[in-house]
């Protein structure tokens, strides 16, 4: 079995070979000296190899021709999608469909495997409530039940039903942990959260990926917590993710983030580093080199013990031995390719249709009539082959790329006559040269789709803003075309919210795409014309004004919460003298609502929920609740609704929050057509971390909601008992 094989390599194993399975390098400019280093045993993993034929070379110098044969593991960010480019996590949170989410990444392993390529740093499940942070797109947004859930759909399709299947890839759980907390929202920065709201809020979807989807690897974050960097947490690494959730794969450090904690102040030189990190549980070192340069002389200094390295070569030769590398760590290049198959390609194309979000539809502009003869395509995100296949975009390529006006004209072209006139030629553009041809182009049709939002450099990692607005003259082209009176759709593409609340209004409709892939285009162009209906909703709340953030539904109750009454700036008498009588949590100028709340999102047609009914009114906390509830399609569109339903615990050992996602459905209705929808909610899903830090459920009073976002529900109240 894989633990024998485990103890008989490591019994024949050096020092040296040891330290070389927790070293992994980086593959992008590969020196003459590599094949030389890895028969010596220095490298037990690299990433970012450009080939598979390198992969297969680099392979043979470890398993037939170093000393004991220890294949490499090879990884690569396959984040959404290898070539065939799924929409970013973010967009596919929004399609509150795991099935899909799984099927995504099954698909991202088989191209990627393909090419040698075994192991992937996703997926990423870090909570995020700051849209100012670039990484936002490349999450399953604010909310911690959907992105567990997402988390969990992910690593299973990417891990298949068996690691030893040469299409499966190894996942990997980042980043550990609260690195979506960042200060201020700017990448890399220090976090601040207290152990029970790590634990509540952020650490769950680890466990979750860990427990139910045996995700074999983890990786650790940039940020310090609480003044303790991530890569240097014994307490997280070893307590909580070794001995409570009892993980055994392989935890890695993030790019240099052992070398960082000198730069962080926590580490005098890289040799401490190294010592803090190899104690503090990271198995491997993402290319800094300080564990091949510091652990011999650690050990033979005594401050470290050899078996804490036994322990974490044990973890990276597990993973080894899993994936079937000993028997075969070689791809079959000639093999028949998967790559841009019609399956794969009808997925990506299903993907993207589910992640869009309809945030406006005025007097049914959505979907086109066909009385509609001209279109006006206008806008810099209409033709991006790159842009729109959002960040971590290493092997997508353009020229696969459908793009909606290339869809558009193919698949509606006969029909329709399309105007094309860019306006501007990129999002941060502020030449107005051109706007007088798309205004004329917007006169002489019967619509406008004006495609804005921002390329895929402005998200991702290290990629943060302070205004999330549109950027460059986009709003004022919007503003020009908006008085032509030519109706109006406009197209948001970007990877991230952004605060639109001015555009929304000048536009009569909204169609929200995040960045949507390869298949985009044709996702969009059947979207418009009313052959898909829209049905995503929002995995995160969309502030008005950045300055809201951050803005997140399910904040804990506090003692003045804000009302529809507030007094805005506009409403304060110029004499007004001092007064905090009445006052609640708001702003003055902002006043307390978001642009769109968390799981908003319209459809062509309209559902209505009504008799809402539990099964009992009291339960034990072992007890499972049957929840139903009558969904009813009131408009003309079959189309598919999602359903969410939110607890919220009436008063607990500490402020709860005011609700909190517990379960949600997608139902696929015909008009007219109503269905009872059963949830069937186990009471131990109330449990939360609480004032004595356990995990219990707390007896007392819940509302239940249900509805079609986090602000409109029906409710009925419970209780547990004690
Ligand atoms: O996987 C990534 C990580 O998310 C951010 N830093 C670099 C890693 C490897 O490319």
């Amino acid at each position: 079995d894989v633990e024998s094989s485990i103890e008989e390599l490591l019994a024949k194993m050096t020092l040296f070979e040891k330290i070389g399975q927790m070293n992994q390098v980086n593959g992008r400019n590969p020196t003459d000296k590599l094949p030389g280093q890895i028969r010596s045993g220095e490298i037990g993993s690299m990433l970012n190899i450009g080939s598979p034929e390198l992969v297969n070379s680099l392979q043979k110098n470890a398993k037939e021709e170093s000393r004991l044969g220890i294949p490499l593991l090879i990884a690569r960010d396959v984040i959404h999608g290898f070539k065939t480019m799924f929409p970013i996590p973010l967009g596919q949170a929004a399609s509150f469909n795991p099935e899909m989410v799984e099927l995504g990444a099954r698909i991202a392993a088989k191209e990627a495997s393909e090419k040698g390529i075994r192991w992937t740093f996703a997926p990423m499940m870090d909570i995020s409530r700051d849209a100012r942070w670039g990484r936002i797109a490349e999450s399953f947004g604010e909310d911690t039940y959907l992105a567990e859930i997402m988390a969990v759909a992910m690593v299973k399709g990417f891990q298949g039903k068996d690691l030893s299947n040469p299409s499966s890839i190894a996942a990997c759980a980042k980043h550990f942990v609260a690195y979506g907390a960042a200060e201020g929202g700017r990448d890399y920065n220090s976090t601040y959260v207290p152990e029970r709201q790590l634990r509540n809020v952020y650490l769950p979807p680890f466990e979750k990926a860990i427990r139910e989807a045996n995700c074999a690897t983890v990786m650790t974050s940039f940020n310090a917590n609480n003044g303790i960097p991530a890569s240097g947490n014994e307490f997280l690494l070893k307590n909580v993710l070794r001995k409570e959730w009892g993980f055994d794969g392989i935890v890695v450090s993030d790019w240099g983030s052992i070398k960082e904690m000198v730069q962080m102040g926590f580490c005098e030189d890289d040799k401490e580093a190294a010592l803090k990190g190899v104690n503090g549980g990271v198995d491997v070192e993402m290319t800094s080199g300080t564990y091949l340069a510091y652990i011999e002389t650690l050990i033979a200094e005594g401050k470290l013990q050899q078996k804490t390295i036994d322990d974490a070569v044990r973890n990276v030769l597990r993973l080894k031995f899993k994936l079937g590398l000993f028997d075969n760590p070689y791809t079959d290049i000639k093999a028949k390719s998967s790559i841009y198959s019609p399956e794969h390609l009808q997925a990506a194309k299903q993907a993207a249709e589910e992640s869009f979000v309809l945030l406006k539809n005025k007097n049914n502009t959505l979907p086109l009539s066909n009385k509609i003869k001209t279109v006006a395509i206008i806008g810099p995100m209409a033709d991006a082959p790159h842009d729109q296949m959002g960040t971590w975009t290493f092997d997508g390529e353009k020229a696969m790329t459908q793009t909606p006006l290339q869809a558009l004209r193919k698949q509606y072209g006969k029909e329709v006559k399309f105007i094309y006139e860019q306006g501007l030629a990129f999002s941060r553009d502020t030449l107005k040269v051109n706007f007088s041809k798309a205004i004329d182009a917007a006169k002489q049709a019967d619509v406008v789709l004006l495609f804005v939002g921002e390329e895929a450099i402005l998200s991702g990692e290290a990629h943060c803003l302070a205004e999330i607005n549109l950027k460059g003259a986009q709003s004022e082209l919007l503003e020009a075309l908006s008085k032509t009176g030519t109706p109006m759709v406009t197209l948001v593409m970007a990877g991230r919210p952004l605060t639109i609340d001015k555009e929304i209004k000048l536009s009569d409709a909204v169609l929200y795409l995040w960045h949507p892939g390869t298949m985009g285009g044709p996702a969009v162009a059947d979207i418009l014309f009313g052959k898909s209906v829209p049905s995503g909703k929002l995995p995160v709340t969309f502030p008005k004004y950045v300055g809201q953030i951050p803005v997140y539904y399910n904040h804990d109750r506090v003692g003045r919460p804000a009302h529809k009454k507030e007094t805005l700036i506009k409403d304060i008498p110029l004499e007004a003298k001092q007064s905090s009588l009445g006052a609640s949590s708001y702003y003055l100028d902002a006043g307390f609502d978001a642009l769109f709340d968390f799981g908003y999102g319209l459809s062509y047609t309209t559902f209505e929920y009504s008799n809402l009914v539990l099964s009992a009114d009291s339960l034990s906390s072992s007890d499972v609740l049957t929840v139903t509830v009558d969904l009813k399609n009131t408009g003309k569109y079959q189309a598919t609704e999602i359903l969410q339903l939110y607890t919220a615990d009436l008063a607990g050992s500490i402020a709860r929050p005011i609700k909190e996602l517990k379960d949600f459905k997608r139902i696929n209705l015909k008009p007219g057509e109503t269905q009872k929808v059963t949830f069937k909610l186990p009471m131990e899903r109330l449990a939360f971390w609480n004032i004595d830090n356990k995990k219990i459920v707390e007896p007392g009073k819940f509302n239940l909601m249900v509805g079609g976002n986090s602000n409109e529900v029906v409710t009925k109240e419970f209780i547990v008992r004690q």
